[in-house]
């Protein structure tokens, strides 16, 4: 069976959509209420059996390093073991957690570059750090959905959900070759397409690049917003490789959007034990 064993985690865009917060906290590190979104993610990485994480981040993102430290004097002055800290401490004790930085955001083409000493000749996965797959109360979910296709078939996967005609302009969207299933082959990516869209099925943070990746990435320039876009790279491979889109069960949201920030709050605030029932009192109230 072929097993994807590490991930890549990006995290060290400027987050603007977020202004002013992300001034001074990375975007990962807002809360699903007391979760940062960072933790969900490699959370979901460790529930597919992921072994080995990188998390990408930018020269002013030592906070993100500071949250997994469990080591630090913050915790040694507490004067009880706190679940919530005992949980970090057994994530990290799942999935191996290092850094690298990215010197200046200059695409997420760029990002993944600073990765090929971490994925060594392995073929790895990705996560997108404002991106959130709700699990649902499902085991495989997110890029566990798509790390099961790859252990059929090592091949390039792209994490796709279905978005309305009006919302293509904000995504990478993806030309089926023939009709679209829970997993399809593809012949064109295109970001962003301001008119025409291949089809309604955007990418939306979730990837299985194989180890060539590394070769289309040194072969691409500048492309969308003077970034270099993964996208552009994985469109060149297509031309070599096969390359599948696949739809991933658990239910995603945008976090680096406002409106998609609230709506993961709300969603994952409903389905705790902690505070579901005082919630939907309070919804009842507004309504
Ligand atoms: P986005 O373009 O959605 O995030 O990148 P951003 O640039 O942080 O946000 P806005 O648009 O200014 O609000 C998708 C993911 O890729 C990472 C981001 O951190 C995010 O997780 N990324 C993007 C990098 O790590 N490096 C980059 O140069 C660009």
């Amino acid at each position: 069976m072929n097993k994807i064993k590490k991930v890549v985690i990006p995290v060290a865009g400027k987050g603007t959509r977020f202004l002013p917060i992300t001034k001074t906290i990375s975007k990962t590190l807002l809360p699903i209420i007391d979760i940062p979104v960072i933790q969900y993610l490699l959370e979901e990485a460790s529930n597919a059996g992921i072994k080995d994480a990188l998390i990408i981040i930018g020269y002013n993102q030592n906070d993100v390093i500071n949250y997994f430290n469990t080591e630090s004097t913050y915790v040694k002055n507490l004067t009880k073991d706190y679940e919530e800290i005992k949980y970090i401490k057994k994530l990290k004790q799942q999935i191996r957690v290092s850094y690298v930085f990215q010197e200046e955001a200059k695409g997420l083409g760029d990002a993944i570059k600073h990765a090929k000493a971490f994925a060594d000749d392995d073929d790895f996965a990705v996560i997108l750090g404002d991106d959130f797959v709700f699990s649902n109360g499902l085991k495989t979910y997110g890029i566990g959905s798509l790390c099961k296709y790859y252990a059929k078939k090592p091949n390039y996967y792209l994490g796709v959900k279905e978005v309305l005609l009006s919302e293509t302009s904000k995504y990478g969207i993806v030309k089926p070759e023939k009709e679209i299933t829970n997993n399809f082959k593809i012949n064109d990516i295109i970001e962003k397409p301001q008119d025409n869209p291949p089809s309604n099925m955007a990418c939306v943070g979730r990837y299985i690049l194989k180890n060539s990746i590394f070769h289309y990435l040194d072969e691409i320039k500048p492309g969308y917003g003077g970034e270099l876009q993964l996208t552009d790279a994985i469109a060149l491979a297509l031309q070599k490789e096969d390359v599948y889109a696949t739809c991933f069960d658990g239910v995603r949201y945008d976090v680096g959007s406002k409106i998609g920030y609230v709506e993961a709050t709300i969603s994952v605030a409903r389905q705790r034990e902690d505070l579901k029932e005082e919630l939907s009192k309070f919804l009842e109230k507004l309504n």
